[in-house]
């Protein structure tokens, strides 16, 4: 039987405690991945209950927080996340905003904070991983809206953007041995506050003619960490989403 190769790794999950980035954790635990979750402000419980589930699959966990929104918060985690499991492998950057304005609207503040929290954060963290790791593989979530314009999430398709950049760029800089990939994903879970009607509704523009699960990213993520001659991609998780033309994104009216 082919060994498991990512059983013995560690990885950090930014953002791991709820939705896409709890499924990710949790579909890294089963190949049985040691799992550093960062935390913002979850609710009471809820990455306790995350750890619990991932002591289920035989795997450690610890929880490591930070708020990208401060400087203090995200330069350190790295080293944090180290002291806590004394190794890392992998580095998923999924934490992010999603927070609307427009061209019309944005400002400078809002602009940069989600530059900080999407881009800048995770640019950072796989600086800082690349340092003290010397090794091992990076996995950035985009957004599928990056292969058209969101002209209702300005801030929020400026920093999915440069985070794709980014992924690109530091693929180029940290090779021969960390791989810098990305999974774009399209309609996978409502935005807080909306229900499933929302997919539904947003699917019949979807080439598949339907929405995707957190299961479709982490087949994508899972895919990524155990290859070793991809760097520098981005798989669109999205049904063919990316593939339409649009201009107002997958959010738009029409
Ligand atoms: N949902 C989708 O269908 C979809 C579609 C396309 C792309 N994506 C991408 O997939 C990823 C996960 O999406 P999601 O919908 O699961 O995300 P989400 O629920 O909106 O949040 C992801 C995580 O980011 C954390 N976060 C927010 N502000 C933060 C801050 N200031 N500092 C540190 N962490 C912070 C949140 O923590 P708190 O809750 O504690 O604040 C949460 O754990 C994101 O990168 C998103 O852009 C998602």
């Amino acid at each position: 039987m082919a060994q498991n190769m990512l059983e013995g790794k560690t990885a950090l999950v930014t953002g791991g405690a709820k939705r896409i980035g709890r499924a990710i954790a949790l579909a890294l635990g089963a190949e049985g991945v040691d799992i550093v979750v960062h935390d913002h402000h979850s609710l009471q419980g809820e990455c306790e209950k995350l750890c619990a589930e991932l002591e289920g699959f035989g795997v450690k966990s610890w929880i490591v927080p930070a708020d990208f929104a401060e400087p203090s918060g995200y330069q350190s985690l790295v080293g944090r996340a180290f002291q806590a499991s004394g190794r890392l492998d992998i580095l998923i950057n999924n934490a992010s905003v999603f927070s609307p304005d427009t061209i019309t609207d944005a400002d400078f503040d809002g602009v940069v904070r989600q530059m900080q929290i999407n881009a800048w954060a995770p640019f950072v963290l796989s600086r800082e991983f690349a340092r003290r790791a010397g090794k091992g593989k990076i996995v950035n979530i985009l957004d599928t809206r990056i292969a058209g314009f969101d002209f209702k999430h300005l801030s929020y398709i400026m920093s999915k953007n440069a985070l794709y950049l980014l992924t690109r760029m530091t693929a180029v800089e940290f090779a021969p041995h960390i791989t810098v990939n990305s999974v774009a994903p399209g309609l996978i879970l409502p935005p807080e506050g909306k229900d499933e009607g929302y997919l539904e509704a947003l699917a019949a523009a979807v080439p598949l003619r339907r929405h995707g699960t957190p299961r479709d990213v982490t087949d994508a993520v899972l895919f990524l960490l155990k290859g070793n001659f991809i760097t520098g991609q981005v798989i669109f998780a999205d049904g063919g989403r990316h593939l339409m033309e649009y201009r107002n994104g997958p959010d738009s009216d029409h």
